[in-house]
């Protein structure tokens, strides 16, 4: 069994591999290496075999680590007992934190979540003791931020069952977010499939200051990619502004390339990432990391050169960067803090602010929580208030204790904050909230990093807007989307009025050191084969797996289309999370919420439809899905640009799959989801003209043909049957390999799997 430690050994035998890997590499490439391409190249399995020149390639890795978290790690473990495995492979960790709702406060949650969550808690446990996981509890941190804290190290490769997986680039370990498919090709031993990515340079100059925060860089960079900008890509960040953001401010830019459609993102190591590795009880693995500080940068001739290396360079300067706000409703909606008030008035917004929260695996480091509760401090100075409720969710127990332990709890909390508990909370929808109606429209401020329409709270009519924490805290205590903290006034207590001053720089690693806690880990146990999988069969949280039936060799003819969606289409429109999330172990009953979301172009209501069988219109496409499935029609999606941007969420491809669906033809797909579908056994098929989009009537019949003749790079055919007896063909593209094309065969890449048996090897 491997060790669930990040250990010196581990650290050192994962430096001795890139270092073997790149002498390899860089003999057949003969030019310098980005850090993203040091990173990938040392971890593929075949140096000297690997594709490292052809545009669709991709790269067969050896990661160091997996990480799941209790919304993802169900599904994840299921599919792995299918796999046939005694143990896993590689260091691997569940944590316990999306199943959280924020009610009341931390304590009363937490006792409320081990009642509503215990079947998939018990289950999580068993299967952690078994098959060798690390197992954090419920309360004891945030996956990313834990992660973060004990096992991120710089120059490592991290598969995370979570799209913000990212976060660990502030401390050089390049993090991919992944479905739980690909996590069980990694715990079962087998090379992990990825597209190689392209790398987008980002070059830093100058020091931020006065209000503008970590956070602002990746607000920014939002505005200028779009939510598009960055898949398949790698944003690696250089130049001289990097070395002046701290460790933890690097990790909130990493996390949320996760909103570009980044692969990843990465910061070359530094002196900020050895002196947090040493402060959280690291000083081996610093050490480590010190002597091998060439394999942890890019080349020196790729930051004297940049342009000639990267496929594109975008310029920050720090000094002149301002605090920013973005959405609603997508986080490339940015503008400058002195923006908002001219926004308000001419997108009217509701002014008025019904809650602010700070916190979430984003922005809840010691920082952080420090520069907030300098805000917090002033207003307090001057007797003033929170105008609207603040919600504060620490990102782990560690930095709940020393935060506590260090007065800004208290800070927060004097100015009228609540403390919630340890966990995702209302970041991911787990928020029981009762101070709005239903349908009514309102605002709220986050220092989180997703603000789809009813990502929070489950309510299409919230209308999210993205910050720092300190800013967040000044609009907190404003009451006001048109508040500017950098210029506006606020009143004290005694109706005088003053100004917010920029709040002071704070350390990542405080003084004192952090007050460790191990209180909520439990290791694996000793002897696996003794430990059994606790399921309930009566569990409405938690069933037994069956893998996908395989194809049946025949090309797709005729089949109704479910659904086209309009505009855009997240995996939260797809399978949404909120009081779903309990149910992510269990298939059919999750499948309960399939497209909820989604505006289908075909009706007026979100979710709705028409079934082509009965004629039943503006009826649940949930509904109209299990009833075709009963019927044993099988049926295809039609999306949009982007498809399933968003979270790496596997039950967005699993759920149609379950009832049904064969392809998704969509003008364009986000990395994740794309590969999540192939893994399931869809095809995901894009437009060769995205304009024929707009072909495709909602009573047409779709053919797929060439499938016994399927090979990557060559485009398949799509037959348009429409209702008045016309036929439109049309061609779409695919980007499945010669593998994913085996699970296309097999029914699913775990069908691929068990058909191979488990002493299979892989490419
Ligand atoms: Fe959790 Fe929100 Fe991060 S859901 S993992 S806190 S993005």
């Amino acid at each position: 069994m491997p060790p669930v430690d990040s250990t010196p050994h581990m650290v050192e035998e994962s430096y001795r591999k890139t270092e073997r890997n790149l002498q390899v590499v860089r003999s057949r490439l003969g030019r310098p290496l980005s850090l993203a391409e040091k990173i990938l190249y040392g971890h593929v399995t075949d140096p000297a075999g690997q594709d490292l020149t052809s545009a669709d390639s991709y790269l067969y890795l050896n990661p160091d680590r997996v990480a799941m978290s209790d919304s993802s790690g169900p599904m994840a473990l299921l599919q792995f007992m299918l796999a046939g495995r005694k143990e896993v492979a590689s260091p691997t960790t569940v944590h316990c934190d999306h199943l959280i709702q924020a009610r009341q406060g931390a304590g009363r949650d937490l006792e409320t979540a081990s009642i509503e969550n215990h079947e998939t808690y018990a289950f999580l446990r068993s299967a952690a003791q078994k098959y060798g996981i690390g197992f954090w509890g419920p309360g004891s941190g945030i996956i990313h931020q834990v992660i973060f804290e004990r096992y991120a190290f710089p120059g490592g490769l991290l598969l995370g069952v979570d799209s913000h997986t990212p976060n660990a680039g502030g401390l050089g370990m390049l993090g991919v977010g992944t479905g739980g498919a690909d996590s069980v090709d990694v715990m079962a031993g087998l090379p992990w499939e990825l597209k190689r990515p392209g790398v987008i340079g980002v070059r830093l100059t100058g020091e931020m200051n006065g209000w503008t925060a970590p956070k602002d860089v990746i607000l920014l960079l939002c505005g200028i990619l779009t939510t598009r900008g960055g898949t398949n890509r790698v944003i690696e960040y250089f130049g001289p502004g990097a070395e002046t953001i701290s460790c933890t401010g690097k990790a909130t830019i990493t996390n949320m390339g996760a909103e570009l459609g980044a692969t990843s993102s990465i910061f070359p190591y530094d002196e900020g990432m050895n002196r947090y590795l040493r402060a959280s009880g690291r000083a081996e693995v610093a050490a480590l990391a010190g002597e091998h500080a060439r394999l942890l940068r890019a080349d020196p001739e790729v930051e004297a050169d940049p342009e000639q290396f990267f496929e594109q360079v975008i310029d920050i300067d720090l000094s002149a960067l301002e605090p920013h706000l973005v959405g609603p409703h997508t986080p490339d909606l940015a503008r400058p803090v002195s923006g908002m008030a001219a926004a308000v008035a001419q997108e009217d917004y509701p002014d008025g602010i019904s809650v602010a929260l700070i916190g979430s695996c984003t922005n809840s480091s010691y920082e952080d929580i420090a520069r907030a509760a300098d805000i917090a401090e002033q207003a307090r100075a001057q007797g003033a208030k929170v105008r609207t409720p603040l919600l504060v969710t620490p990102g782990s127990e560690q930095i709940r204790a020393t935060i506590e332990r260090d007065g800004q709890m208290h800070s927060l909390e004097a100015i009228g904050a609540t403390v919630l508990a340890n966990a995702c909370g209302p970041c991911v929808g787990q928020w029981g909230r009762s101070d709005v109606g239903p349908g009514e429209r309102n605002s709220i401020v986050t220092s989180f990093n997703r603000n789809f329409p009813r990502r929070n709270d489950g309510s299409q009519e919230t209308l999210a807007f993205i910050g720092s924490p300190e800013t967040v805290v000044a609009y907190a205590l404003s009451g006001s989307l048109s508040f500017n903290p950098v210029k506006d006034t606020l009143s004290t207590g005694n109706g005088d009025s003053f100004k917010l001053t920029p709040p002071k720089p704070a350390p990542d690693v405080p003084e004192g050191g952090f007050v460790r806690d191990e209180g909520g880990y439990l290791p694996p146990a000793a002897n696996g084969d003794a430990v059994e999988i606790v399921i309930d069969p009566a569990s409405k949280r938690i069933a037994p797996l069956e893998p996908f039936p395989a194809w049946d060799g025949r090309d797709f003819s005729e089949l109704p289309v479910l659904l086209k969606a309009s505009g855009k289409c997240t995996t939260d429109h797809i399978s949404p999370a909120g009081p779903w999330l309990a149910l992510r172990g269990h298939l059919d009953k999750l499948t309960d919420n399939l497209f909820l979301g989604v505006t289908n172009a075909f009706a007026e209501g979100p979710g709705n439809g028409t079934n082509q069988v009965t004629g039943a219109k503006e009826e649940s496409l949930m509904v109209i899905a299990r009833d075709y499935n009963r019927r044993g029609l099988r049926w295809v999606v039609v999306g949009d640009w982007n498809y399933g941007e968003g979270s790496s969420r596997e039950h967005a491809a699993m759920s149609p799959r379950y009832f049904g669906a064969m392809a998704v033809i969509a003008r364009s797909f986000a990395r994740i989801h794309e590969t999540n579908l192939k893994k399931q056994g869809l095809l995901p098929l894009a437009f060769a003209d995205p304009a024929d989009y707009d072909r495709v009537l909602e009573t047409d019949r779709v053919s797929v043909t060439g499938l016994t003749s399927l090979r990557p790079g060559a485009p398949v055919g799509v037959v348009l049957h429409h209702a008045d007896g016309a036929n439109e063909a049309i061609e779409a593209r695919h980007s499945l390999s010669e593998e994913q094309i085996g699970w296309f065969k097999a029914g699913s890449a775990l069908g691929a799997l068990v058909e191979r048996g488990a002493d299979a090897t892989g490419p």
